[in-house]
Parts: C-alpha cells; sequence; structure tokens
C-alpha cells in the first residue's frame, strides 16, 4: 500500500481528470441500479445457516484464516502453497479457476507471479469482482505475516464464495428452468480475485508494486470475451469492459476501521454496503455470544460519512489504480488510516478482532446477496451458530487474546 497519500494533492486530483475521459465506451453496465433488499428472516439465514467466525478463527489450524496466515511472498514455496490452498477451496464448489501466470523484473531480481480468478459462472456476460492481494510483504529481517494485509481479505472471500455459493446455484437453475428472474442482474456472476504481488519488494513505486494488478489488467485489456452471450451482444467486448464493478479489499480486520467513498461513481454502491450495515447493526446481528459492544443504538459505523463535497479527490495506490486507469469502475473498502499495525511484525492474528472480522464477513454476505438478487431462504435459524458462538468466546477470554 501506498501511503504518502494527501487527499487534496494537485497532482493527484490532476490524475482523476484525465481519467475521467477514458472511461471505456463498451463499459459494462456500471449505473446505479436500485437494489431489493432481502427480508430480515432472509438476513438471519445468511448470518447464521453457516457460522460466520469459523473460517476466520486462528485457533482452529484448518480455517481458512489459519492456511492463509503464513509468510507468503511472491515468488516463495509458501506463497504457492496458500494460491493452491484457494484454488482447491473453490474448485470443490465447482468454480472456473484461472491462473494468470507471468515473471516480472523487481529490485531484486525476476520473479514469478500467479493471480487466482475464480469465477462462479465463466459464461455469464458480466461479473462483480470482489478482490484483494494474497501475497505478503518481504522484510529481510523479520517474519511478517500480513494479518490485516490482506490475509483476512482473501479468508472472508472464500468463505462468502462459500456462502453464496448455494443461492446462485438456486438462482442458475430458476433462469435454466425459465423462471422469472430479474433480467439486469440475472447474467452477472461474481468472480473473486487474488492478486499476487501486491507489496512492493523494497519501496513502493510504480514500477515495484502491484505487480499482479498491472499485468492482469493489462491483459483483460486485450482480451475479448469469447462466450456466445456476448457475441450475441454485437459488439467484440474485452474482458475489462465486462466488469461492472471491482470492489477491493485491504488492510481489513482490526477493530474500528474507517472506510471513505472515494469515487462518486460508486457512491451509490458505498451507500448500499453501509445501508446494509444500518440494517444489520439494527437488527443486532453484529452481537454474538457475550459480545456486546456492537449491540443495536452501541454500534459504531465503519463509513464515513459522505457530504457534498466528496468528489474524484484521490485515491490510494493499491490494486484497483491500473483497472481505475482503464476505466473500471471501483469500490475500494481500505481502512484509512491504516490500521497502527501496518507493515510492523505485529500484524499477526493479535491484530485481528473475532467480532469485527464476523461483522465484515456478514455485511459481504448481505451486500453481494442483494447485490447479485439472491433469495436466500426464509427459515427461521438454529441456535447452532450462536452456540458455536459463545463456545468460542469462552475460549477466546480463556485464551486472553
Ligand atoms: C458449530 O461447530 C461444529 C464443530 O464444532 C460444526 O460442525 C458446525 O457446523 C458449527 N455450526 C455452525 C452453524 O456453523
Ligand atoms: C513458510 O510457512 C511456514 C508456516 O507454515 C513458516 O514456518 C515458514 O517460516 C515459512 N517460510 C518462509 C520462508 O517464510
Ligand atoms: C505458466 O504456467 C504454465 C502451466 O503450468 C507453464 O507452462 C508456463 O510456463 C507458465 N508461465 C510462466 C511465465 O511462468
Ligand atoms: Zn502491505
Amino acid at each position: 500500500m501506498w501511503t504518502s497519500l494527501s487527499f487534496r494533492f494537485p497532482l493527484i486530483l490532476l490524475l482523476c481528470v484525465a481519467i475521467a475521459p477514458h472511461r471505456s465506451l463498451q463499459a459494462a453496465s456500471h449505473d446505479r441500479r436500485a437494489l431489493k433488499e432481502l427480508s430480515a428472516t432472509q438476513i438471519a439465514t445468511l448470518v447464521s445457516q453457516k457460522d460466520p467466525l469459523q473460517q476466520l478463527d486462528h485457533t482452529n489450524p484448518s480455517s481458512h484464516l489459519s492456511r492463509i496466515l503464513i509468510p507468503r511472498v511472491s515468488g516463495t514455496a509458501n506463497n504457492t502453497l496458500v494460491k493452491d490452498y484457494i484454488i482447491s477451496t473453490l474448485r470443490k464448489l465447482n468454480w472456473h479457476i484461472q491462473e494468470d501466470n507471468f515473471t516480472d523484473t523487481t529490485p531484486l531480481g525476476k520473479k514469478p507471479f500467479t493471480n487466482v480468478i475464480a469465477t462462479k459462472d465463466p459464461k455469464a456476460s458480466r461479473r462483480i469482482i470482489l478482490a484483494a492481494h494474497f501475497d505478503s510483504k518481504y522484510f529481510s529481517t523479520e517474519e511478517f505475516l500480513g494479518a490485516t494485509d490482506s490475509a483476512a481479505s482473501c479468508a472472508m472471500m472464500l468463505d462468502l464464495a462459500e456462502a453464496l455459493d448455494p443461492l446462485l446455484e438456486k438462482r442458475k437453475k430458476a433462469q435454466e428452468a425459465g423462471e422469472a428472474v430479474d433480467d439486469d442482474v440475472a447474467d452477472t456472476t461474481l468472480q473473486l480475485v487474488f492478486f499476487d504481488g501486491e507489496e512492493a519488494f523494497v519501496s513502493w513505486t510504480d514500477t515495484d508494486s502491484i505487480y499482479g494488478a498491472r499485468h492482469l489488467a493489462a491483459k483483460w485489456q486485450e482480451t475479448y470475451v469469447t462466450n456466445d452471450k456476448q457475441r450475441l451482444l454485437g459488439n467484440p467486448m474485452t474482458e475489462l469492459s465486462t466488469i461492472e464493478h471491482l470492489v477491493l479489499l485491504d488492510l481489513l480486520g482490526a477493530p474500528n476501521p474507517l472506510i471513505r467513498s472515494y469515487f462518486i461513481d460508486t457512491a451509490w454502491l458505498f451507500d448500499a454496503m453501509a445501508s446494509v450495515e444500518r440494517r444489520l447493526g439494527e437488527s443486532g446481528a453484529f452481537t454474538y455470544g457475550n459480545e456486546k459492544s456492537m449491540a443495536p443504538g452501541k454500534w459504531k459505523s465503519y463509513f464515513r460519512k459522505r457530504t457534498k463535497e466528496d468528489s474524484n479527490l484521490g485515491y490510494m495506490g493499491d490494486d484497483h489504480v491500473p483497472f481505475l486507469q482503464r476505466g473500471v469502475s471501483v469500490l475500494h473498502v481500505i481502512t484509512e488510516p491504516f490500521p497502527a499495525v501496518w507493515h510492523t511484525p505485529r500484524d499477526d492474528a493479535s491484530a485481528l478482532d473475532f467480532p469485527t472480522m464476523r461483522r465484515w464477513n456478514i455485511m459481504l454476505r448481505v451486500f453481494m446477496s442483494e447485490y447479485l438478487n439472491l433469495s436466500p431462504e426464509e427459515v427461521k435459524t438454529t441456535r447452532a451458530d450462536e452456540q458455536n458462538a459463545s463456545k468460542r468466546s469462552e475460549a477466546e477470554l480463556s485464551h486472553g487474546s
């Protein structure tokens, strides 16, 4: 991540102005649209049918988080281990996997990189992308785990895929059976992108950072979509132009994050996420076990209030930039200021907060379900999730973490 950012820095402002006219003429529909809110019982199902903490629990050695939370610098064997874990998890769900491998020159010599792209339905004509980087930063002197940077986000993405897969499957079946589905969204799929080589090997520059994102954005700009549905639409479309939005997660998992709306054209998506948060918070969904600090009326929003002055004033250097520069619509979900542990050995499991991660997880489930117009069952929940949660908070207390 690039920190030396000033939001009112004129150069960055100029850069943004320069970017605007480049918006792809063939861009996918990224317009604001009304999202249908899920009912309270549908939300309750999403929150509880799959324990939203189990896979983010570092005390469970087989959780997604534990499998990702090892040093995983690009070009190392551990990086391959993590990449293969991500792939095997998504293969189990039958998602289409693409490994985008390439080599690039770094200040430490030539290195191999591999982005992982997982798509629920590769035949869909459009997609919303949820992304994070899976590599960790190289330090010559110390072991760095990058728990918030960005192991937690990657674990949340895997959990999201597992939670939503049955619903995406149900939507597909309904579509195939010719049942009435919302045409607007029915042909939009969910794609997860795990970027490699986000971190600089030495220090953040245009050429020593976001290796994977730079490679993939350039490649997708020149790759034409070949599936039939897309061809029927006439114009040849590139992989880049069929992205509705790129939602990039970074530096999440520590308590009290604060997210800003960076871009005017995704302000409505930012608002949609804040609306999900508000409804969940007021319903009591953020409280579990003995955790009461996020009870209705007590929880504090993770999203900064938007003001009229908000406009495209600047952005963080991160994986979204090469996409943004090519006209892709971006929602950047990054906490700012950065977590206090950022790029220190303290960015390990102790930096992560269970209630915060659980909250992100359920917010993402509801947000993506509403975006994709999925319909969870209207069933009352079992108590299993709550029982697991209280067991966990007892364990947490006794570990004193
Ligand atoms: C609760 O934990 C058990 C294992 O301890 C697991 O089998 C079960 O699926 C969990 N329940 C939920 C709702 O996640
Ligand atoms: C690879 O990960 C293991 C944990 O699974 C860790 O003990 C080891 O130090 C890591 N190797 C490197 C080179 O960081
Ligand atoms: C990418 O992977 C393929 C298949 O494993 C391999 O044949 C190819 O050489 C790799 N390319 C690079 C640049 O590493
Ligand atoms: Zn970093």
